[in-house]
């Protein structure tokens, strides 16, 4: 099998091909843009430039003839894109509607003209909203950031070409996931590293804003299984962990685990963050016998032990 995976040196796309190739005879072609020169892209791959089943190429999405990449490929996982909430006000929401919005129907429209068996597209809690609750996959759509509006709209131009082209699409909505090599935009990464570094921590907010955190290697485990899955084309599936936290209940983890109080500077809420997010996983748990299975102090001490030799290396 040949699969394709765009974001491939990532964050989740990295450990996903890591994941890919522990399958015997399985041929990983991976996609990333500016790879080269950047610390921590490099990073992220390599391992996987070791590995004799997997290619990765540095193109630019957007711009690149896509169907050179399409010979033989069986399944295309879609990762690449521009995430997080906060930096999609302002000036940068052009490059989210560009990789976000613009690549994902590139990619539909290459998919038109090519015979694929599934094309799994990586969506968000983000599209949710604010909720009460645990949230099932048929709750309406009320996203509450740009972010989520370019993601949202990937997952509708998903359901368009499934629907006229039969373009055998899969939407997976990911929930907070973390772990090693989570992107430095992220709150635990800039937590543990400022907690290294004895600097305050910033938290927006009061902190008493839960997420629903999924551990990266679960994470990738469900998305891998969805290439096997019976019963899955056209269907959107959450991807939630194994356990939700608080804000200040993790930093409070990470005081235990690293034996240092943490210093915390309490900004002003973030712009476009729900209060609570909460996954029901029962459909992930039907269709692709998901059972997320790392409990949040134990993928918190991974990722630690994952910075602390990223940011020694560095010094
Ligand atoms: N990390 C999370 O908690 C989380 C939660 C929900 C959804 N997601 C989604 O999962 C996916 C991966 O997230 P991540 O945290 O690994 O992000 P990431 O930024 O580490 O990975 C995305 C990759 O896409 C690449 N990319 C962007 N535009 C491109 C283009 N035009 N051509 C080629 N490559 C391009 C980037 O270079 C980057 O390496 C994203 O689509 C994100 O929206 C992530």
């Amino acid at each position: 099998m040949t699969i394709l995976v765009t974001g491939a040196a990532g964050f989740v796309g990295s450990h996903l091909c890591e994941q890919l190739l522990k399958t015997s005879e399985t041929n990983v072609i991976g996609i990333d843009l500016n790879i080269e020169g950047n610390q921590l892209k490099m990073r992220n791959v390599k391992s996987l430039l070791k590995h004799p089943n997997f290619k990765l190429y540095d193109i630019d999405l957007l711009t690149e003839d896509l169907s050179t990449f399409m010979k033989n490929v069986d399944v295309i996982y879609h990762l690449a894109g521009i995430p997080g909430v906060r930096s999609s006000f302002g000036n940068d929401f052009e490059s989210y509607i560009l990789n976000n919005g613009l690549v994902t129907q590139r990619l539909l429209e290459t998919c038109r003209h090519h015979t694929i068996a599934k094309f799994i597209y990586i969506s968000t809690s983000s599209v949710y909203g604010e909720k009460d609750g645990k949230v099932t996959e048929d709750l309406p759509t009320v996203p509450l950031s740009p972010y989520g509006v370019t993601k949202l709209t990937s997952e509708q131009l998903c359901h368009i070409y499934h629907l006229y082209f039969k373009v055998p699409t899969v939407v997976l909505r990911y929930f907070t996931v973390y772990g090693p090599r989570q992107r430095p935009d992220m709150a635990f990464h800039r937590f543990i590293k400022q907690m290294l570094e004895n600097k305050p921590i910033t938290v927006y907010g009061d902190g008493l804003q839960s997420r629903d955190f999924t551990y990266v290697a679960d994470c990738v485990q469900a998305t891998a299984a969805v290439k096997d899955a019976d019963y899955v084309i056209g269907e959107t599936i959450n991807i939630g962990g194994k356990e939700r936290a608080t804000v200040l209940e993790v930093i409070s983890t990470l005081e235990e685990l690293l034996g240092q109080k943490a210093k915390i500077d309490f900004v002003t809420k973030a712009t476009g963050e729900p209060m609570h997010t909460w996954a029901d996983i029962s459909k992930a748990q039907k269709l692709l016998n998901y059972r997320p299975s790392v409990r949040l102090r134990e993928g918190l001490m991974n990722e630690i032990v994952d910075l602390a030799e990223l940011y020694d290396r560095k010094e």
